[in-house]
């Protein structure tokens, strides 16, 4: 897209595809996140304060899908600034090569292909908010850079030598214990203290079992209103087998599994355990193998260094119950290095998760 400015300076609006902007003006608030646990009720209370303070920084620590998308959107909706715009990002889903210039902007002839100006995001957040998401990707060389702005609240564009003034609240979040991170070298530690002043951390849903049948029921109302049935209840079975899970994959792996289990249960008025699919999988990580030993093969055709590390921190996973803190230690790797060599590898529910 591409505006003229009041000067007639022709300027590009970033791509949307890439900011992964969610619409900020959608009204959000913490009423609307499910749970009575303490720890949760704790975290929306810290978060319902940061939200009214004008604080400009805010660091929020959960596993995937604990909900920190939401929280995000009930910081900046519960926020005097609540109609300004909700700009997210996601640091891991942006080449590094972009990221700069989707943040900060750049002048016209900044690069070879940079033919018009164009706005950086923490320009377009305005008074509103810049969610960075899964920010313990932010690469190195932008660490420095984003410290500035948070420091000193400007920025210059790439290429421009105008400073301009920040006004967005940054909230920023993460979902790896991010002093790993600091510890591997591969995040700032200047940065993480600006960004850590304050911080929310949303507790992993095994932490919180008086949540769960809560939110099961609120995702079964959630389906029901969805396809105009009436809501399903859940057998004792189900309700057991949902409580020895160790929900790896958190809220959003309840969500998938409960709406999965109201296609299978079909015209049956009740979710069974049998429709979770989850059983084997929970009882696969409540005995974790005791002293398993593995061999990585290799055939004749040969395999690659990578293929081979892959399934060497596969198999230490499995030694471990799959602790990924612990399988980091004894391969004398990072957590976050060992997150890399694992991101493909798709697991099985429960096989590989956040234990610490
Ligand atoms: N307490 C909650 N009440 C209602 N819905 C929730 C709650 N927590 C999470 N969810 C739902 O679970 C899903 C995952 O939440 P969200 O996207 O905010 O997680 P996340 O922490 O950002 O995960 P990731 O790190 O993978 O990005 C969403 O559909 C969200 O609406
Ligand atoms: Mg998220």
């Amino acid at each position: 897209m591409v505006n003229l400015e009041s000067g007639g300076t022709p300027v590009r609006r970033p791509t949307p595809r890439l900011t992964g902007a969610i619409g900020g003006q959608e009204p959000f608030s913490f009423e609307q996140i499910v749970g009575v646990s303490a720890p949760l009720r704790e975290a929306i209370e810290t978060a319902r304060l940061v939200a009214r303070a004008k604080l400009t920084t805010v660091l929020l620590v959960g596993e995937t899908g604990t909900g920190k998308e939401l929280f995000a959107r009930g910081i900046h909706c519960g926020g005097a600034n609540s109609a300004a715009p909700f700009v997210a990002v996601n640091c891991a889903a942006i080449p590094e090569s972009l990221l700069e210039s989707e943040l900060f902007g750049h002048e016209a002839g900044a690069f070879t292909s940079a033919q018009a100006r164009k706005h950086g995001l923490m320009e377009l957040a305005g008074c509103g908010t810049l969610f960075l998401d899964e920010m313990h990707h932010l690469p190195p060389l932008l660490q420095p850079k984003l410290l500035r702005a948070l420091e000193e609240r400007r920025i210059r564009r790439l290429g421009g030598s105008t400073e301009i003034n920040i006004e967005c609240r940054i909230v920023a979040a993460t979902n790896v214990a991010i002093e790993d991170s600091v510890e591997a070298g591969t995040f700032r530690e200047d940065l993480f203290y600006r960004l850590n002043v304050l911080r929310v951390d949303i507790p992993p849903l095994r932490d919180r079992p008086e949540d769960l049948e809560l939110l099961a029921h609120h995702f079964l109302q959630d389906v029901a209103r969805a396809q105009g049935a009436r809501e399903k209840g859940l057998a004792p079975d189900a309700v057991i087998a949902l409580r020895e899970h160790r929900w790896p994959g958190n809220v959003r792996e309840l969500r998938n599994v409960i709406e999965r289990a109201v296609v299978l249960s079909g015209d049956e008025p009740a979710i069974r355990a049998a429709h979770l699919l989850i059983q084997q999988r929970t009882a696969r990580v409540a005995t974790p193998p005791q002293g398993v030993t593995g061999t990585i093969a290799i055939p004749l055709g040969g395999k690659s260094l990578a293929e081979i590390e892959r399934e060497a921190a596969q198999l230490t996973l499995q030694l471990t119950g799959g602790n990924r803190s612990r399988a980091a230690r004894l391969l004398g790797i990072s957590r976050p290095t060992l997150a890399r060599i694992l991101r493909d590898v798709v697991p099985l529910f429960g096989e590989i998760e956040e234990a610490s």
